[in-house]
């Protein structure tokens, strides 16, 4: 009997329109409102960000990092029985992004669905993929990531826009008889609603109240700065590891400082902290997996690896997955 599941293959996708703070800055010029390379990369580590073009959609970006993820795992698209997409900017109301990932892959009959958690959706999404997978319910998951955050970026909040960017990435997680994933640790607090949110909704067949990011940085920043700190040491405990187990600490791509201040809280040397925000930004759902493929392919997270993801976002969401890659 499966005991365990496992991340057999990993791939992502950035959109080609690289746009660095520069660019965003003469931007945000023509709209008479100043920010700097400096300021930005002082507060936040971001250099540089991509953004989709205007045809492209969520499930595109999906699409391509699953296709990598596939490959390099060493299987078809028909051999997959679940598909989980984490994401706060999908397609269309519905269906879920993952049914339209589905068909562009070409495949059909296996459960998917989306999950919503912001930027900690790829935690989640690869805790549900984790248990579906130990109950036997599915055999070989999809479980991606991918944001087209930019389509709800206010561009006259220098405050929010300069942190965010556009991006996909996915693993393959398969059954296993030897682990795999080792613990996670989810939690929520919806009292902190308001201080990350997109408040707008769909009525009437209009958008009623605003469709784009709202945000508290400073109060974000703190809530982070603790909880994903918490949210390490639980769910290495429930691992029975050690903070010195870890090879490699891949937590959400927000903010530099908020990696470095985990990071020193978990006692690990600056080298084993994955660090992809100074080129992508804060991607949302996409930021962990396209992190970690990146990490894999430049040879950095390795087979038999010990490796820490964290995500942290609206909701307030926040979790963590310890796993043996
Ligand atoms: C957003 C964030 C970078 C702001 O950094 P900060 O050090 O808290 O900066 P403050 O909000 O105190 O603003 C400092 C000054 O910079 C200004 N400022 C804000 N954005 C700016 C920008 N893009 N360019 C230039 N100046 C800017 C502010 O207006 C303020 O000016 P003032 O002192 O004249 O009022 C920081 O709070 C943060 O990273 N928070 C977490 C955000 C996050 O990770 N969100 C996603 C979680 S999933």
């Amino acid at each position: 009997m499966t005991s365990y599941s496992r991340i057999t293959g990993t791939g992502s996708y950035l959109p080609p329109r690289r746009v660095t703070n520069a660019d965003l800055a003469a931007e945000l010029a023509t709209r008479g409102i100043e920010t700097s390379d400096e300021w930005i990369v002082e507060r936040t580590g971001i250099r540089a960000r991509h953004f989709a073009a205007p045809g492209a959609k969520t499930s595109d970006l999906g699409v391509h990092a699953a296709r990598r993820a596939l490959e390099s795992a060493g299987k078809q698209a028909t051999q997959v029985d679940l598909i989980i997409v984490a994401t706060t900017t999908p397609d269309m109301v519905f269906p879920s992004t993952a049914a339209i990932v589905q068909h562009k892959l070409g495949i059909a009959g296996c459960p998917v669905f989306d999950v919503q958690a912001v930027c900690s959706g790829f935690i989640y999404a690869l805790t549900v993929a984790d248990a579906m997978i130990r109950t036997g319910t599915a055999r070989c998951a999809l479980v991606i990531g991918a944001e087209i955050f930019s389509r709800i970026l206010d561009f006259n909040d220098r405050t929010t826009c300069v942190l965010f960017g556009d991006g996909a990435g996915a693993v393959v997680l398969e059954a296993s008889t030897a682990p795999g994933l080792l613990a996670s640790d989810l939690h929520a607090d919806g009292k902190y609603l308001d201080i990350l949110c997109v408040p707008g909704h769909v009525a009437g067949g209009q958008v009623t109240g605003s469709p784009l990011v709202r945000m508290d940085g400073q109060a974000v920043f703190k809530l982070a700065v603790r909880v994903l700190g918490e949210c390490a040491h639980a769910v290495l405990a429930k691992a029975g590891r050690e903070g010195d187990d870890i090879d490699w600490l891949i937590p959400h791509q927000a903010n530099i400082r908020i990696m470095e201040s985990t990071a020193r809280k978990l006692k690990l040397p600056p080298e084993k902290l994955v660090v992809t925000v100074h080129e992508h930004g804060n991607t949302s759902a996409a930021s962990v997996p396209l992190a970690m493929d990146t990490a894999v392919r430049a040879g950095q997270v390795k087979r038999g690896d010990t490796v820490l993801l964290e995500g942290v976002g609206g909701g307030f969401t926040w979790g963590a997955v310890l796993l043996d890659f």
